[in-house]
């Protein structure tokens, strides 16, 4: 019996998985930058519209106040601008309550922000009540750097 030539395959073996690697190389550098790509923050049309319940309600800001420095400071900062002590570990950077950004998205679109949350942002549907979330609604409007009147 002739035997194979072992060199040969070696060869072969170790061409196909020099190939493999590279292909898996270009692979994970492809996922990574994806990962990292952030596409702009985008509320569905149907949740923008959603009215505010407590629209102008001022009765709620007391309470919506503690809620805001318990659950969102930490990363947004008391004053909402994207600094509270976590913020400098996190990617992408806590939104800054007081810009114009912010404060040109609709109630609804708020609402449904801080209900779904987004990596690092964690969701607060089933944390905060419904009215708990329209009240810290109606407290991101008292942060606008130059209050707008909606
Ligand atoms: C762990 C840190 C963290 C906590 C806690 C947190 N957020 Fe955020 N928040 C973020 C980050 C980061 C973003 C930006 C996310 C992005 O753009 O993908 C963000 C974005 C938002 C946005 C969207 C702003 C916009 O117009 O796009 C709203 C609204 C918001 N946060 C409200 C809140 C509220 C209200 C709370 C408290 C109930 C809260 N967040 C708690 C980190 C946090």
């Amino acid at each position: 019996m002739k035997s194979l030539n072992i060199p040969y395959l070696h060869a072969a073996a170790n061409r196909m998985l020099a190939v493999v690697m590279f292909i898996m190389a270009l692979a994970f550098t492809a996922t990574k930058s994806f990962a990292q790509q952030r596409t702009p923050w985008v509320t569905p049309k149907v949740s923008q519209e959603v009215k505010n319940p407590l629209a102008g309600d001022k009765s709620v800001l007391a309470d919506a106040k503690v809620l805001y420095v318990n659950n969102c400071a930490p990363c947004h900062g008391t004053k909402g601008r994207g600094d509270g002590p976590a913020a400098a570990a996190l990617t992408p950077k806590p939104a800054d309550h007081s810009s114009v950004a912010v404060q040109d998205e609709t109630d609804g679109s708020l609402f449904w922000k801080l209900s779904e949350g987004r990596n690092p942002m964690p969701s607060y549907k089933k944390i905060l009540t419904d009215k708990q979330r329209w009240e810290l609604v109606n407290y991101i409007r008292t942060l606008a750097r130059n209050p707008i009147a909606k």
